[in-house]
């Protein structure tokens, strides 16, 4: 990550704007650090609440111009569209349901766009922002920010690289206790975006992390879920909401696997697990180790694999800024999904051709199929578990 692509392919950082992500959001932080991390975007224009005068002290007091710190999106939008000196890439971390607004308005004006996930709340939203893609030729990275980790990285790079055969199970988890509690908003006193199923979506925690499971199998694998059997629910007594799904999966090359995701393991912070087992031997990750990536041959004893350590292939090198050693996790991964998106937005913009190891970052067509395997569980769970179709 030493040389800076964009400043070199443009010669000035990408202009970025943001849209949500104010107040009392923990990833609007996350979010604006990881863009800055590598130095390849500057923060010049914010609409970050849905309170026009919140969203306009709120970016003021991240220092951004006053004429730029925008009472709503679709004022930042117009403006900058209308500006010589205006944003290049939009990044959007507001509630789920204002996802397609945002991001399409942003894909007509010509801005490239980064956006939260789940990219939408249906997939006919999902499928129409596909389409705009790939009409503009805009760039769209989703910030699947797990992905982002050298180690996963390394994981995903070693698959390829056939060191543990052909993939024939795969284990993936992502549990929290966030949802442990079991006192749920009263729905007489409005609910919050999350808890309601027009804003939040479907299912609430697939919508949270079930994508994100989801989408590390499918990016260490390289494979698709074809069919899911499924269960979603609440464990919570009560709880009106989704507190956990789990399937039984069947991928496109065969394989088995299982997916369970839940927000209600009491004391749980943020155990996303996954293991991925071939025909030469099983590879381990876990986000709150994420230092150590384990290997099991087949025929050898166990091995780890560490960020920059030996064995590193070129796809989790490019992903780590630091010698071996030194803890590098979730700010990091992150910034790894920015700086990829930024290399390849500079490309786009300057005619040069993307290192091809900066495309490794989610896009639309993964939001689509995210969003895909988010209806096919619940509709598996609607029919009492039954096998079903991941494809359409
Ligand atoms: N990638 C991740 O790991 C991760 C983690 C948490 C949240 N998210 C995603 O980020 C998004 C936001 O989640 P959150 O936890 O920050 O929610 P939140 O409710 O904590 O914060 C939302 C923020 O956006 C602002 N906002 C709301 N509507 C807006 C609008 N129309 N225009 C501008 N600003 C607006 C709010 O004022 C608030 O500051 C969701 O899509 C969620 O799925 C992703």
């Amino acid at each position: 990550m030493a040389d800076n692509p964009v400043i070199k392919m443009l010669g000035r950082r990408l202009r970025l704007g943001v849209i949500g992500g104010g107040p009392g959001s923990f990833i609007g932080e996350m979010h604006r650090s990881a863009a800055r991390l590598d130095d390849r975007y500057e923060l010049v224009a914010a609409a970050l609440s849905s309170d026009p005068e919140r969203s306009r002290s709120a970016g003021a007091g991240l220092g951004i111009s006053s004429d730029r710190a925008y009472p709503n999106a679709v004022a930042l939008l117009q403006a900058e569209a209308a500006r010589s000196d205006g944003v290049d890439v939009v990044s959007i971390m507001t509630p789920n349901d204002s996802h397609h607004e945002y991001a399409a308005a942003a894909l007509d004006l010509g801005f490239d766009v980064i956006c939260d996930k789940p990219i939408t709340n249906t997939l006919d939203e999902a499928i129409d922002l596909v389409k705009r893609v790939e009409q503009t030729g805009l760039i769209f990275c989703l910030t699947h920010n797990y992905t982002g980790y050298s180690l996963v990285r390394q994981a995903k790079a070693m698959v390829e690289d056939g060191q543990v055969g052909e993939v024939r199970l795969v284990q993936v988890e992502y549990v929290q206790g966030g949802k442990a509690g079991e006192n749920d908003p009263d729905p007489a006193d409005g609910l919050p975006w999350r808890y309601d199923p027009v804003r939040g979506g479907p299912s609430l925690v697939m919508g949270d992390i079930g994508t994100h499971a989801h989408n590390l199998a499918r990016f260490i694998t390289g494979l698709e879920v074809a069919q899911v059997a499924g269960e979603v629910g609440a464990i919570v007594p009560g709880r009106l909401v989704d507190d956990f799904a789990g399937a039984l999966l069947r991928f496109d090359n065969g394989a088995r696997g299982t997916f369970w995701v839940t927000q209600a393991a009491a004391g749980v912070e943020n155990a996303l697990r996954i293991r991925v087992s071939g025909t030469r031997g099983s590879l381990e990750w876990h986000q709150e180790q994420p230092m150590r990536l384990l290997l099991n041959p087949l025929d050898r004893p166990a091995e780890w694999r560490t960020p920059n350590g030996p064995g590193t292939l070129p796809l989790a090198a490019r992903s780590t800024r630091i010698v071996a050693g030194h803890p590098e996790a979730f700010l990091e991964a992150f910034a790894n999904i920015y700086s990829d998106a930024a290399e390849a937005i500079a490309a786009r913009r300057s005619g040069n051709i993307p290192d091809p190891l900066a495309l490794y970052f989610p896009n639309a067509v993964d939001g689509a199929i995210g969003l895909r395997f988010v209806q096919a569980v619940i509709s598996s769970s609607q029919a009492g578990g039954v096998w079903t179709d991941a494809t359409t």
